[in-house]
């Protein structure tokens, strides 16, 4: 079976100036230079430049939060891909939970995001995930393969490992409550299974676990035959708790 590199992502939401993302940056390089995983850092777009340029020398990766799915043309508040691309950023999250509840992020859109992030050369981390109703209906597998199966509906097969799919219940988001081992790797066993249905190189997928995710907790988790990674949220504000979770990775 293929080695799968580590991937640990700090997804700030709307955090941090540009100012406090230089900070963090500053405090964090020293502090992860001996890793072998993926580190990435998904700062809100205004701070995009400055952290592509803190991190240039080392093998930090940045991703954008968002991302519009047409070229160019009357969207406004929206970027493309090659906006993204110009200033150096590698990656781009997709289908954040937060994004398909408040910001009526659609399966039709993502359908094309996705491959559209692919052809541009950046990264798609798309995020899928069960809310509690699901999960206590028993509707949690149901839930993932109809989102993957949608999303991911735009990509060749051959491509489908080069997408970083984050599987965030969205009821671990912001919330403390993680989920259980037993919980996570089942679900991200379960995407690597819908991913090989759709005939792609699964072995090769990194999977991600999202919410809730601490220092006190990454091991565990990290430790899980499925999970690749972590997809950061509150924890990734503050530069030491986040190079302790990309030490326990
Ligand atoms: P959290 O957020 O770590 O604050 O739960 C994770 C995410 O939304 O990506």
């Amino acid at each position: 079976m293929p080695e799968r590199t580590r991937y640990i992502a700090a997804n700030w939401k709307m955090h941090k100036t540009v100012a406090e993302a230089a900070e963090f940056v500053d405090a964090l390089l020293p502090r992860i230079a001996a890793t072998q995983s993926d580190v990435v850092l998904c700062p809100p777009f205004t701070a995009l430049n400055e952290v592509v340029q803190r991190r240039y020398g080392t093998a930090v990766k940045v991703a954008a939060q968002n991302m519009h799915e047409e070229e160019s043309g009357a969207f406004t508040g929206e970027v493309s891909a090659a906006m993204l691309v110009e200033l150096d950023v590698e990656a781009v999250v997709l289908g954040h939970s937060e994004r398909r509840q408040y910001f009526n992020e659609t399966d039709e859109a993502l359908v094309r995001k996705v491959p559209v992030a692919l052809a541009a050369g950046l990264e798609p981390i798309l995020c899928v995930g069960e809310s509690e109703a699901a999960r206590d209906a028993g509707e949690t597998e149901e839930v993932l393969e109809r989102q993957l199966q949608a999303d991911l509906a735009g990509v060749e097969s051959l491509d489908l490992a080069r997408v970083v799919i984050a599987y965030e219940p969205i009821w671990a988001i912001g919330t403390g409550r993680t989920a259980s081992p037993e919980q996570a790797q089942e679900a991200c066993a379960y995407i690597r299974d819908v991913v090989r249905m759709r005939g792609g190189v699964a072995d090769e997928l990194r999977v991600l676990y999202g919410g809730s995710v601490k220092p006190g907790n990454a091991a565990e988790l990290l430790a899980l035959p499925d999970v690749d990674g972590a997809l950061v949220g509150g924890a990734a504000l503050d530069a030491e708790d986040f190079a302790a979770i990309v030490e326990a990775s």
